[in-house]
């Protein structure tokens, strides 16, 4: 038999050392952020049907929860408030006493090294369920860019003021990063950084997390302010324009039909810490066919999440991320 050369692959599959000492990427506990959905007045933590396994939790049960994340080695959560009372224009979201603010105070005192992200947008706070102010009547009315803008700025102080480490404005919103950063300099906050979901899609894969965060469109959908799945030049603008007006970090999400669009960033802006976002459909899909039976949970939690890593995330935010850690610390 010839053979057109000495080079033969699968020798260095052949022992599970060399194969460890040959592996070109790993998943570490320090990459990781859990979400956390804070609901006002919430006395018991409340199952979310579509993602087994997770809870709204009300501020009495978040010091177990950050007991639970801190000893499994878990360094950074972000959080989703979903207050008591809705408006028009998300009046609860910047309240001192908010409910989001109340969270951040609370996981600063029981764990001030860990670093506490808060998701920015209004969503959850507003009654119709935009991501934004509404202008215009019944179908006419649509998401207003700059009447949000300022709303922005405020509710990001407000979280800075909490004790936010990160800010992550998610709505989409053109310049959203422009007047965030100006808000928080302006009120003192220089330190406080901002990671921007630059790259985020119309995605029904957050399907789950609309129980989970009590902020579906009440009509229309989000198609006018996040990107349309078919694209991807207009990403790669979206986090040139975010990094421009002084983005920190930006983050792609979802996550696993979309790494390409990690690959493409990383390779563009090599210096710049990039995210991605496991969003909730994505842990319902995984959750569904493991209690089906039908895939490994463990290991389909573990393969999407390093496949992650080696599109080249540096931040991966997932609802796996407790039982990773736990993994982790089984394999070390
Ligand atoms: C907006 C926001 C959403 C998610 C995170 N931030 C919902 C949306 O944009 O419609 C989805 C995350 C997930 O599905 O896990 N505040």
């Amino acid at each position: 038999m010839s053979t057109t050369s000495n080079a033969r692959l699968r020798r260095l599959r052949q022992h599970a050392g060399l194969r460890a000492m040959v592996q070109e990427n790993q998943l570490q506990v320090q990459d990781l952020v859990l979400p956390l959905f804070i609901k006002a007045g919430l006395k018991e933590p409340q199952p979310i049907q579509s993602m087994p396994g997770c809870y709204q939790l009300g501020l009495a049960h978040l010091d177990d929860e950050i007991d639970a994340c801190v000893s499994l080695g878990l360094k950074a959560v972000i959080l989703f408030g979903i207050p008591s009372h809705k408006d028009a224009t998300g009046g609860a979201s910047w309240q001192a006493d908010g409910i989001i603010q109340q969270a951040i105070m609370r996981i600063k005192r029981r764990a001030p090294a860990m670093l506490v992200i808060t998701d920015v947008c209004f969503c959850e706070y507003m009654d119709h369920g935009h991501c934004g102010v509404l202008s215009g009547e019944g179908d006419a009315a649509s998401v207003d860019n700059d009447a949000t803008l300022p709303l922005l700025a405020q509710q990001a102080v407000s979280h800075a003021k909490a004790g936010a480490d990160i800010v992550a404005p998610s709505g989409m919103m053109d310049d959203m990063v422009t007047v965030i950063r100006q808000g928080l300099d302006a009120a003192g906050y220089q330190q406080t950084a901002i990671l921007s979901y630059a790259v985020k899609y119309a995605s029904c894969f957050y399907g789950p997390f609309r129980e989970a965060a009590e902020g579906a469109p009440q009509q229309g959908d989000r198609r006018t302010y996040q990107m349309n799945p078919a694209n991807a030049g207009i990403g790669l603008r979206e986090a040139q324009q975010d990094l421009a007006q002084g983005a920190d970090a930006i983050m792609v999400k979802p996550g696993m039909p979309y790494l390409d669009m990690v690959q493409r960033l990383k390779a563009q802006h090599p210096g710049v810490p990039l995210a991605v976002y496991q969003v909730s459909g994505e842990y319902a899909m995984i959750k569904a066919a493991a209690q089906q039976g039908w895939l490994d949970e463990v290991e389909a939690m573990m393969e999407s999440l390093l496949c992650m890593k080696r599109a080249g995330a540096d931040i991966i935010i997932s609802y796996f991320s407790k039982q990773v850690a736990e993994q982790l610390r089984h394999t070390k």
